[in-house]
Protein backbone atom coordinates (compact mmCIF):
# COMPACT_ATOMS: atom_id res chain seq x y z
CA UNK A 1 0.00 0.00 0.00
CA UNK A 2 2.30 2.70 0.49
CA UNK A 3 5.38 2.13 -1.26
CA UNK A 4 5.16 -0.37 -4.25
CA UNK A 5 6.87 2.23 -6.23
CA UNK A 6 4.36 2.10 -9.29
CA UNK A 7 1.42 3.80 -8.60
CA UNK A 8 0.73 7.39 -8.81
CA UNK A 9 -1.73 9.68 -7.83
CA UNK A 10 -1.48 13.42 -9.77
CA UNK A 11 -2.69 16.55 -8.28
CA UNK A 12 -3.19 19.47 -11.05
CA UNK A 13 -3.32 22.95 -9.71
CA UNK A 14 -5.49 25.83 -11.67
CA UNK A 15 -5.28 29.03 -9.49
CA UNK A 16 -7.64 30.80 -10.81
CA UNK A 17 -11.27 31.88 -9.93
CA UNK A 18 -13.73 34.33 -11.15
CA UNK A 19 -14.24 35.85 -7.61
CA UNK A 20 -11.94 35.50 -4.38
CA UNK A 21 -14.03 34.17 -1.68
CA UNK A 22 -13.88 35.80 1.45
CA UNK A 23 -13.07 32.41 3.92
CA UNK A 24 -10.91 30.88 1.56
CA UNK A 25 -6.80 31.02 1.76
CA UNK A 26 -6.48 27.87 -1.14
CA UNK A 27 -3.67 29.45 -3.55
CA UNK A 28 -6.17 30.82 -5.73
CA UNK A 29 -6.40 34.69 -7.67
CA UNK A 30 -8.15 36.73 -9.79
CA UNK A 31 -6.25 37.26 -13.10
CA UNK A 32 -5.20 40.59 -13.26
CA UNK A 33 -4.32 39.92 -16.55
CA UNK A 34 -5.27 37.95 -20.25
CA UNK A 35 -4.51 34.51 -19.07
CA UNK A 36 -2.45 33.06 -22.06
CA UNK A 37 -3.84 29.71 -22.41
CA UNK A 38 -0.91 28.53 -24.50
CA UNK A 39 2.12 29.30 -22.23
CA UNK A 40 0.12 27.43 -19.46
CA UNK A 41 -0.47 24.33 -21.53
CA UNK A 42 3.13 24.78 -22.45
CA UNK A 43 4.35 24.95 -18.76
CA UNK A 44 1.75 22.34 -17.52
CA UNK A 45 3.27 19.90 -20.05
CA UNK A 46 7.26 20.47 -19.00
CA UNK A 47 6.40 20.13 -15.98
CA UNK A 48 4.72 16.43 -16.18
CA UNK A 49 8.38 15.35 -18.33
CA UNK A 50 10.03 16.87 -15.75
CA UNK A 51 8.41 14.39 -13.11
CA UNK A 52 8.54 11.73 -15.53
CA UNK A 53 12.24 12.34 -16.05
CA UNK A 54 12.71 12.01 -12.04
CA UNK A 55 9.98 9.32 -11.69
CA UNK A 56 10.52 7.22 -13.95
CA UNK A 57 7.65 4.62 -15.32
CA UNK A 58 4.50 4.99 -12.78
CA UNK A 59 1.03 3.49 -13.29
CA UNK A 60 -1.36 6.49 -12.68
CA UNK A 61 -4.37 5.79 -10.42
CA UNK A 62 -5.96 8.90 -10.01
CA UNK A 63 -5.56 12.74 -11.28
CA UNK A 64 -7.21 15.27 -8.94
CA UNK A 65 -7.61 18.47 -11.03
CA UNK A 66 -8.04 21.46 -7.86
CA UNK A 67 -7.60 25.32 -7.76
CA UNK A 68 -8.53 27.82 -7.48
CA UNK A 69 -11.41 26.82 -9.85
CA UNK A 70 -10.16 24.04 -12.20
CA UNK A 71 -13.56 24.04 -14.33
CA UNK A 72 -13.23 27.36 -15.86
CA UNK A 73 -9.94 25.66 -17.58
CA UNK A 74 -9.73 25.88 -21.25
CA UNK A 75 -11.29 22.41 -22.38
CA UNK A 76 -8.50 21.87 -24.97
CA UNK A 77 -6.03 22.42 -21.65
CA UNK A 78 -7.55 19.83 -19.82
CA UNK A 79 -7.21 17.30 -23.03
CA UNK A 80 -3.82 18.63 -23.29
CA UNK A 81 -2.38 17.58 -19.80
CA UNK A 82 -4.28 14.47 -19.48
CA UNK A 83 -3.23 13.25 -22.83
CA UNK A 84 0.38 14.47 -21.86
CA UNK A 85 0.12 12.23 -18.60
CA UNK A 86 -0.98 9.31 -20.77
CA UNK A 87 1.48 9.84 -22.71
CA UNK A 88 4.39 9.96 -20.32
CA UNK A 89 2.95 6.96 -17.99
CA UNK A 90 0.19 4.69 -18.10
CA UNK A 91 -3.11 5.14 -17.06
CA UNK A 92 -4.38 2.38 -14.39
CA UNK A 93 -7.77 0.72 -16.63
CA UNK A 94 -9.92 2.35 -13.62
CA UNK A 95 -8.50 5.74 -13.27
CA UNK A 96 -10.18 8.38 -11.22
CA UNK A 97 -10.50 11.63 -12.59
CA UNK A 98 -11.87 14.30 -10.35
CA UNK A 99 -12.57 17.89 -11.32
CA UNK A 100 -13.80 20.79 -8.45
CA UNK A 101 -16.55 23.06 -10.11
CA UNK A 102 -17.91 25.58 -9.36
CA UNK A 103 -22.10 25.76 -9.86
CA UNK A 104 -21.82 28.70 -12.01
CA UNK A 105 -23.75 28.69 -15.42
CA UNK A 106 -20.26 29.22 -17.33
CA UNK A 107 -18.96 26.01 -15.94
CA UNK A 108 -22.36 24.17 -15.83
CA UNK A 109 -22.19 24.94 -19.94
CA UNK A 110 -19.27 23.09 -20.05
CA UNK A 111 -19.84 19.88 -18.35
CA UNK A 112 -20.66 17.96 -21.70
CA UNK A 113 -16.96 19.12 -23.14
CA UNK A 114 -15.41 18.20 -19.93
CA UNK A 115 -16.90 14.56 -19.76
CA UNK A 116 -15.75 14.17 -23.16
CA UNK A 117 -12.38 14.76 -21.95
CA UNK A 118 -12.28 11.97 -19.74
CA UNK A 119 -12.94 13.80 -16.81
CA UNK A 120 -14.84 11.20 -14.85
CA UNK A 121 -15.70 12.56 -11.19
CA UNK A 122 -17.38 15.82 -10.78
CA UNK A 123 -16.81 17.81 -6.88
CA UNK A 124 -19.09 20.58 -7.32
CA UNK A 125 -18.85 23.70 -4.49
CA UNK A 126 -22.59 24.37 -3.58
CA UNK A 127 -21.28 25.30 0.17
CA UNK A 128 -24.45 25.88 1.11
CA UNK A 129 -28.23 24.98 0.20
CA UNK A 130 -29.20 28.21 1.60
CA UNK A 131 -29.09 31.94 -0.17
CA UNK A 132 -29.02 33.86 2.80
CA UNK A 133 -25.37 31.62 3.66
CA UNK A 134 -23.60 31.91 0.16
CA UNK A 135 -24.73 35.95 0.50
CA UNK A 136 -22.41 35.75 3.85
CA UNK A 137 -19.81 33.19 2.05
CA UNK A 138 -19.35 35.86 -0.70
CA UNK A 139 -20.35 32.81 -3.33
CA UNK A 140 -21.63 34.20 -6.86
CA UNK A 141 -24.15 30.81 -7.18
CA UNK A 142 -27.42 30.25 -5.80
CA UNK A 143 -29.04 27.34 -4.22
CA UNK A 144 -30.78 27.40 -7.68
CA UNK A 145 -27.86 27.43 -9.63
CA UNK A 146 -26.56 24.42 -7.88
CA UNK A 147 -29.50 22.56 -8.58
CA UNK A 148 -29.12 23.08 -12.08
CA UNK A 149 -25.52 22.40 -11.77
CA UNK A 150 -26.27 18.91 -10.60
CA UNK A 151 -28.84 18.08 -13.28
CA UNK A 152 -27.27 18.86 -15.71
CA UNK A 153 -23.98 16.98 -14.37
CA UNK A 154 -26.16 13.88 -13.66
CA UNK A 155 -26.16 13.30 -17.58
CA UNK A 156 -22.82 13.41 -18.03
CA UNK A 157 -21.52 11.90 -15.08
CA UNK A 158 -22.14 8.80 -12.96
CA UNK A 159 -19.91 10.10 -9.50
CA UNK A 160 -20.73 13.19 -8.35
CA UNK A 161 -19.69 14.43 -5.04
CA UNK A 162 -20.80 18.15 -3.43
CA UNK A 163 -19.07 20.51 -0.74
CA UNK A 164 -21.06 22.15 1.99
CA UNK A 165 -19.68 24.20 4.65
CA UNK A 166 -21.71 24.22 7.83
CA UNK A 167 -20.74 25.91 11.90
CA UNK A 168 -21.72 30.07 9.79
CA UNK A 169 -22.95 32.91 11.97
CA UNK A 170 -26.42 31.84 13.78
CA UNK A 171 -26.35 28.33 12.27
CA UNK A 172 -28.35 26.20 14.63
CA UNK A 173 -29.20 22.37 14.78
CA UNK A 174 -32.62 23.07 13.39
CA UNK A 175 -31.39 25.29 10.65
CA UNK A 176 -28.72 22.53 9.78
CA UNK A 177 -31.03 19.62 9.67
CA UNK A 178 -33.22 20.76 7.32
CA UNK A 179 -30.22 21.62 5.17
CA UNK A 180 -28.69 18.57 5.70
CA UNK A 181 -32.11 16.52 4.95
CA UNK A 182 -32.07 18.49 1.44
CA UNK A 183 -28.39 17.46 0.38
CA UNK A 184 -29.59 14.14 1.51
CA UNK A 185 -31.75 14.12 -1.32
CA UNK A 186 -29.90 15.86 -3.57
CA UNK A 187 -26.74 13.54 -2.81
CA UNK A 188 -25.45 11.56 -5.49
CA UNK A 189 -22.64 8.72 -4.27
CA UNK A 190 -20.81 11.17 -1.93
CA UNK A 191 -20.60 14.51 0.47
CA UNK A 192 -18.06 16.67 2.12
CA UNK A 193 -19.20 18.44 5.40
CA UNK A 194 -16.77 21.24 6.34
CA UNK A 195 -16.79 23.02 9.62
CA UNK A 196 -15.95 27.05 8.17
CA UNK A 197 -12.68 27.50 9.45
CA UNK A 198 -11.33 31.00 10.09
CA UNK A 199 -8.01 30.98 8.38
CA UNK A 200 -5.57 33.75 8.84
CA UNK A 201 -4.97 36.74 6.08
CA UNK A 202 -8.05 36.28 4.65
CA UNK A 203 -11.13 38.80 4.97
CA UNK A 204 -13.06 37.10 7.26
CA UNK A 205 -10.43 36.88 9.59
CA UNK A 206 -10.44 40.35 9.78
CA UNK A 207 -14.30 40.50 10.11
CA UNK A 208 -14.33 38.11 12.86
CA UNK A 209 -11.49 39.39 14.97
CA UNK A 210 -13.26 42.76 14.51
CA UNK A 211 -16.52 41.46 15.89
CA UNK A 212 -18.56 41.76 12.45
CA UNK A 213 -19.70 38.43 12.52
CA UNK A 214 -19.36 35.60 15.19
CA UNK A 215 -19.82 31.95 15.12
CA UNK A 216 -22.15 29.25 16.91
CA UNK A 217 -20.45 28.38 20.01
CA UNK A 218 -18.59 24.97 20.50
CA UNK A 219 -21.61 23.05 21.87
CA UNK A 220 -23.64 24.21 19.54
CA UNK A 221 -20.88 23.14 16.75
CA UNK A 222 -20.39 19.88 18.22
CA UNK A 223 -24.24 18.57 18.31
CA UNK A 224 -23.90 19.96 14.05
CA UNK A 225 -20.81 18.22 13.85
CA UNK A 226 -23.14 14.83 15.26
CA UNK A 227 -26.07 15.45 13.50
CA UNK A 228 -23.88 15.42 10.26
CA UNK A 229 -22.65 11.92 11.50
CA UNK A 230 -26.43 10.81 12.57
CA UNK A 231 -28.32 12.20 9.38
CA UNK A 232 -25.61 10.98 6.77
CA UNK A 233 -25.40 7.76 8.14
CA UNK A 234 -28.65 6.79 8.61
CA UNK A 235 -28.80 8.14 4.74
CA UNK A 236 -25.65 5.32 3.57
CA UNK A 237 -23.24 7.68 3.35
CA UNK A 238 -21.09 6.58 5.40
CA UNK A 239 -18.03 9.06 7.09
CA UNK A 240 -15.15 7.34 6.18
CA UNK A 241 -13.00 10.82 6.61
CA UNK A 242 -13.95 13.65 9.45
CA UNK A 243 -15.31 15.41 6.92
CA UNK A 244 -15.90 13.14 4.28
CA UNK A 245 -18.82 10.86 3.69
CA UNK A 246 -19.68 8.17 0.92
CA UNK A 247 -21.56 5.31 -0.13
CA UNK A 248 -19.72 2.28 0.49
CA UNK A 249 -16.97 1.86 -2.05
CA UNK A 250 -17.28 5.16 -3.21
CA UNK A 251 -15.16 7.21 -1.79
CA UNK A 252 -12.52 9.20 -3.37
CA UNK A 253 -9.73 7.01 -4.72
CA UNK A 254 -6.85 10.26 -4.73
CA UNK A 255 -7.66 11.50 -1.49
CA UNK A 256 -8.28 8.27 0.57
CA UNK A 257 -4.79 7.22 -1.37
CA UNK A 258 -2.87 10.19 -0.18
CA UNK A 259 -4.38 10.62 3.47
CA UNK A 260 -3.32 6.63 3.46
CA UNK A 261 0.48 7.24 2.13
CA UNK A 262 0.74 6.73 -1.36
CA UNK A 263 3.00 8.57 -3.32
CA UNK A 264 1.86 11.72 -5.06
CA UNK A 265 3.29 14.03 -7.70
CA UNK A 266 2.13 17.80 -7.50
CA UNK A 267 1.39 19.56 -10.88
CA UNK A 268 0.95 23.56 -11.51
CA UNK A 269 0.95 26.86 -9.12
CA UNK A 270 1.78 25.39 -5.14
CA UNK A 271 0.98 22.31 -5.55
CA UNK A 272 2.73 19.66 -3.16
CA UNK A 273 4.19 16.19 -3.37
CA UNK A 274 5.43 13.59 -2.27
CA UNK A 275 7.22 11.14 -4.26
CA UNK A 276 9.79 8.39 -4.02
CA UNK A 277 13.03 8.66 -5.92
CA UNK A 278 15.70 5.72 -5.39
CA UNK A 279 14.40 4.21 -1.99
CA UNK A 280 13.94 8.14 -0.20
CA UNK A 281 10.96 9.71 0.22
CA UNK A 282 10.96 13.68 -1.12
CA UNK A 283 8.58 16.89 -0.38
CA UNK A 284 8.07 18.70 -3.50
CA UNK A 285 6.50 22.12 -3.59
CA UNK A 286 6.19 24.32 -6.79
CA UNK A 287 6.63 28.02 -6.85
CA UNK A 288 2.98 29.10 -5.45
CA UNK A 289 2.88 32.70 -7.34
CA UNK A 290 1.30 32.06 -10.72
CA UNK A 291 3.03 34.37 -12.63
CA UNK A 292 6.41 32.75 -11.26
CA UNK A 293 5.99 29.45 -11.82
CA UNK A 294 4.66 29.89 -15.27
CA UNK A 295 8.12 32.68 -15.81
CA UNK A 296 10.43 29.67 -14.32
CA UNK A 297 9.57 27.39 -16.53
CA UNK A 298 9.08 29.54 -19.74
CA UNK A 299 12.28 31.06 -18.81
CA UNK A 300 14.23 28.11 -17.27
CA UNK A 301 12.43 24.75 -17.39
CA UNK A 302 12.33 24.32 -13.73
CA UNK A 303 9.07 25.02 -11.29
CA UNK A 304 10.85 23.54 -8.21
CA UNK A 305 10.55 25.72 -5.76
CA UNK A 306 11.68 22.95 -2.97
CA UNK A 307 12.26 19.24 -3.47
CA UNK A 308 13.65 17.99 -0.13
CA UNK A 309 14.51 14.64 1.47
CA UNK A 310 12.81 13.49 3.94
CA UNK A 311 12.88 10.61 6.45
CA UNK A 312 10.90 7.76 6.89
CA UNK A 313 10.42 9.19 10.72
CA UNK A 314 9.05 11.95 8.90
CA UNK A 315 7.24 10.40 6.92
CA UNK A 316 5.42 7.64 9.45
CA UNK A 317 4.28 11.13 11.26
CA UNK A 318 2.79 12.84 8.13
CA UNK A 319 0.74 9.79 7.81
CA UNK A 320 -0.62 9.33 11.03
CA UNK A 321 -1.30 12.96 10.95
CA UNK A 322 -4.18 12.48 8.04
CA UNK A 323 -4.23 8.56 8.66
CA UNK A 324 -5.73 9.38 11.87
CA UNK A 325 -8.75 11.76 10.29
CA UNK A 326 -9.84 8.64 8.57
CA UNK A 327 -12.80 6.22 10.39
CA UNK A 328 -10.65 3.27 9.59
CA UNK A 329 -7.39 4.78 11.33
CA UNK A 330 -3.85 3.55 10.25
CA UNK A 331 -2.28 -0.05 10.14
CA UNK A 332 0.65 0.91 12.12
CA UNK A 333 2.51 -2.01 11.73
CA UNK A 334 2.08 -1.78 8.12
CA UNK A 335 3.26 1.65 8.07
CA UNK A 336 6.16 0.91 10.55
CA UNK A 337 7.46 -2.47 8.09
CA UNK A 338 7.12 -0.06 5.03
CA UNK A 339 9.26 2.58 6.69
CA UNK A 340 11.43 0.41 8.68
CA UNK A 341 11.10 2.24 11.79
CA UNK A 342 11.73 -0.20 14.51
CA UNK A 343 10.98 1.49 17.93
CA UNK A 344 7.17 3.05 17.57
CA UNK A 345 8.08 5.33 20.52
CA UNK A 346 9.97 7.05 18.14
CA UNK A 347 7.03 8.10 16.48
CA UNK A 348 3.94 7.85 19.23
CA UNK A 349 4.03 8.75 22.72
CA UNK A 350 3.00 5.98 24.45
CA UNK A 351 2.25 7.69 27.83
CA UNK A 352 -0.05 9.89 26.26
CA UNK A 353 -1.74 6.74 24.00
CA UNK A 354 -2.57 5.50 27.14
CA UNK A 355 -3.99 7.79 29.00
CA UNK A 356 -6.35 9.00 25.82
CA UNK A 357 -6.92 4.63 25.43
CA UNK A 358 -7.89 4.92 28.95
CA UNK A 359 -10.54 7.98 28.50
CA UNK A 360 -12.15 5.80 25.20
CA UNK A 361 -10.59 8.08 22.79
CA UNK A 362 -8.10 6.17 21.20
CA UNK A 363 -7.69 2.55 20.20
CA UNK A 364 -5.70 -0.58 18.23
CA UNK A 365 -7.52 -2.87 17.16
CA UNK A 366 -5.91 -5.77 14.74
CA UNK A 367 -2.91 -3.35 13.98
CA UNK A 368 -5.49 -0.46 13.31
CA UNK A 369 -4.85 2.50 15.34
CA UNK A 370 -7.62 4.78 15.10
CA UNK A 371 -9.15 7.63 16.97
CA UNK A 372 -13.08 6.54 18.19
CA UNK A 373 -16.20 8.47 18.06
CA UNK A 374 -15.80 9.73 21.02
CA UNK A 375 -12.17 11.31 20.17
CA UNK A 376 -13.51 13.07 17.09
CA UNK A 377 -14.30 16.08 18.68
CA UNK A 378 -11.08 16.93 20.18
CA UNK A 379 -8.91 14.80 17.33
CA UNK A 380 -6.66 17.64 16.51
CA UNK A 381 -5.88 17.98 20.41
CA UNK A 382 -4.88 14.10 20.59
CA UNK A 383 -3.25 14.00 17.53
CA UNK A 384 -0.61 16.96 18.44
CA UNK A 385 -0.45 15.31 22.05
CA UNK A 386 0.35 11.45 20.72
CA UNK A 387 2.71 11.99 17.41
CA UNK A 388 6.10 13.09 18.45
C1 LIG B 1 -10.21 24.20 -3.20
S1 LIG B 1 -11.63 24.61 -2.32
C2 LIG B 1 -12.73 25.21 -3.54
C3 LIG B 1 -13.08 24.58 -4.81
C4 LIG B 1 -13.98 25.44 -5.67
N1 LIG B 1 -13.25 26.54 -6.22
C5 LIG B 1 -15.15 26.00 -4.90
O1 LIG B 1 -15.05 27.10 -4.38
O2 LIG B 1 -16.16 25.32 -4.86
C6 LIG B 1 -12.29 23.05 -1.80
C7 LIG B 1 -13.31 23.13 -0.69
O3 LIG B 1 -12.75 23.54 0.53
C8 LIG B 1 -13.76 24.05 1.36
N2 LIG B 1 -13.24 25.24 2.03
C9 LIG B 1 -12.44 26.19 1.53
N3 LIG B 1 -12.14 27.12 2.46
C10 LIG B 1 -12.78 26.74 3.60
C11 LIG B 1 -12.87 27.28 4.93
N4 LIG B 1 -12.23 28.40 5.28
N5 LIG B 1 -13.60 26.60 5.85
C12 LIG B 1 -14.24 25.46 5.51
N6 LIG B 1 -14.19 24.92 4.27
C13 LIG B 1 -13.48 25.55 3.33
C14 LIG B 1 -14.96 24.38 0.48
O4 LIG B 1 -16.03 23.55 0.78
C15 LIG B 1 -14.44 24.10 -0.91
O5 LIG B 1 -15.40 23.58 -1.77
S1 LIG C 1 -13.49 28.96 -2.42
FE1 LIG C 1 -13.19 28.23 -4.49
S2 LIG C 1 -14.01 29.88 -5.79
FE2 LIG C 1 -13.76 30.74 -3.78
S3 LIG C 1 -11.74 31.69 -3.89
FE3 LIG C 1 -11.47 29.65 -2.98
S4 LIG C 1 -10.96 28.34 -4.67
FE4 LIG C 1 -11.84 30.24 -5.54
Amino acid sequence: MLINNKDISVYIHWPYCLKKCPYCDFNSHISKSKIESQEWEKSYKSEINMEQNLLGHRNVKSVFFGGGTPSLMPTYLIESILNQLAKKWTFSSSVEITMEANPSSVEINNFKSLYETGVNRLSLGFQSLNNNSLNFLGRNHTAQDSFKALEIAKRYFNRISFDLIYGLPNQNEKKWEEELKEAINLAEEHMSAYQLTIEKGTPFYASYRDGKFSLPEEEILLNLYNLTDDLLNSAKLEKYEISNYAIKGSECIHNLDIWQGSEYCGIGPGAHGRIIVNKKWYATQKFSAPNIWLSKFLKEKSSFYEKIEISNKTRAKEILLTGLRLRKGVNIKKLFDNLNIRQKDLIIDENEYYKFNKLGLIETFNNMLRITNKGVPILNHIINKIIL
